[in-house]
């Protein structure tokens, strides 16, 4: 498999290694800033351009879209536009409006078009599918995103948004909570409506970067989910006593099913944990499917993909569902604002 890759920056670098390490090639990588594509490339050994148009109209069976999220839009409705099978990462696009539309072009155009949520790629996440059903009929959930950030980061946010205030920098929810999100839709369904949401900023922040979120959700399936995601600087907290405080959490009425996610960071070194109680066996029963690398996992299975297998990677149609969902929860707090 041939892939081309656009965006030279630090989530690159995941790309890559996991193209290299399965055997894919690497042809050429397009970033805007010259130097940044110049060294990718050295250290990737394949070629590089600054002209994301050049890339475009050269034969691969993968483009990767790993800009910054206020670009996907336009870069991956290029890539489509150009023929080509697409790897967006997360969140597909920065609005529902323009989800809606990116979708129905990927539709139209029939292309394969995949949205970077790895997290949902993970062995034990798939096994989380099988403890999801077996929860009854679902009552309550939970949604926690919370990363530890050193109090300093805010102060360099903070000036870096005086100088660029148009800066299309995003806060922990779109980053992150994203991620949650869609692992929330994937496993328990669709969501009925936002009930209620509040974002706190820290000085300076306002309105890019969000420090924490809260919202109460309504599924379909009748179930209450809490969201809580935010930036602390906490760094000894969660199940793995890192910092690294993300779960999801589904409750029903024959059972609990609970997913510990890993820092997206250090997927080699770290695994997601699944749980289910359940309470007709009055057992608890974990499964831990070892230190998969997500990003390679993602890649193996677009390759399964692009040869006709059905696997669990995230659709633009899904991805568009998030960021509605995104969207709806800032129209929410900013209700709640008033
Ligand atoms: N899957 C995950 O867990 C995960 C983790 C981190 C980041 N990400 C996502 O990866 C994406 C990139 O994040 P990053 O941290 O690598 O950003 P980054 O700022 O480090 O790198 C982005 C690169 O894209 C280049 N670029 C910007 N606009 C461009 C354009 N229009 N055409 C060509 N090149 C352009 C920049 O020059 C830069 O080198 C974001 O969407 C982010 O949400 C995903």
């Amino acid at each position: 498999m041939k892939v081309n890759l656009i965006g030279a920056g630090n989530i690159a670098d995941y790309h890559a290694r996991s193209i290299k390490s399965l055997g894919y090639e690497l042809g050429v990588v397009a970033d805007g800033n010259e130097q940044a594509a110049r060294r990718f490339a050295e250290k990737y050994d394949c070629r590089w351009t600054a002209d994301t148009t050049l890339l475009l109209s050269e034969q691969a069976d993968l483009v990767t879209v790993a800009v910054p999220n206020a670009y996907h839009f336009e870069v991956a409705k290029a890539a489509v536009n150009a023929g080509h099978a697409v790897l967006c990462e997360k969140p597909m696009t920065r609005s529902a409006e323009n989800s809606r539309e990116l979708a129905e072009l990927v539709r139209k155009s029939g292309n394969p078009f995949f949205v970077g949520y790895m997290k949902r790629v993970h062995p034990t996440a798939r096994k989380f599918k099988e403890y999801a059903r077996r929860i009854g009929t679902m009552r309550s959930g939970l949604v926690r995103v919370f990363h530890p950030m050193p109090e300093a980061s805010w102060t360099i946010i903070a000036d870096q948004l005086a100088k660029s205030p148009k800066s299309t920098m995003d806060g922990v929810f779109v980053n992150s909570g994203s991620h949650m999100l869609d692992l929330l839709l994937h496993f328990a369904g669709p969501v009925r409506r936002v009930l209620a949401a509040r974002m706190q900023y820290r000085d300076g922040c306002y309105p890019n970067v969000d420090a924490m979120t809260h919202a109460l959700i309504e599924m379909e399936n009748g179930a209450t989910v809490t969201v809580e995601c935010g930036w602390l600087p906490l760094s000894g907290v969660g199940r793995r006593e890192n910092g690294w405080d993300e779960l999801l959490e589904l409750r029903g009425d024959a059972g609990l099913a609970t997913l510990h996610t890993t820092w997206w960071e250090r997927p080699q070194f770290e695994s997601p944990v699944a749980e289910i109680w359940d309470e007709a066996l009055r057992t608890r029963e974990s499964f831990n499917a070892g230190m998969i690398d997500n990003f390679e996992e993602e890649y193996r299975l677009i390759r399964a993909a692009l040869s006709g297998e059905d696997v669990p990677l995230a659709t633009a149609e899904e991805a568009c569902a998030v960021d509605t969902l995104i969207d709806d929860i800032f129209a929410a707090a900013r209700r709640s604002e008033i």
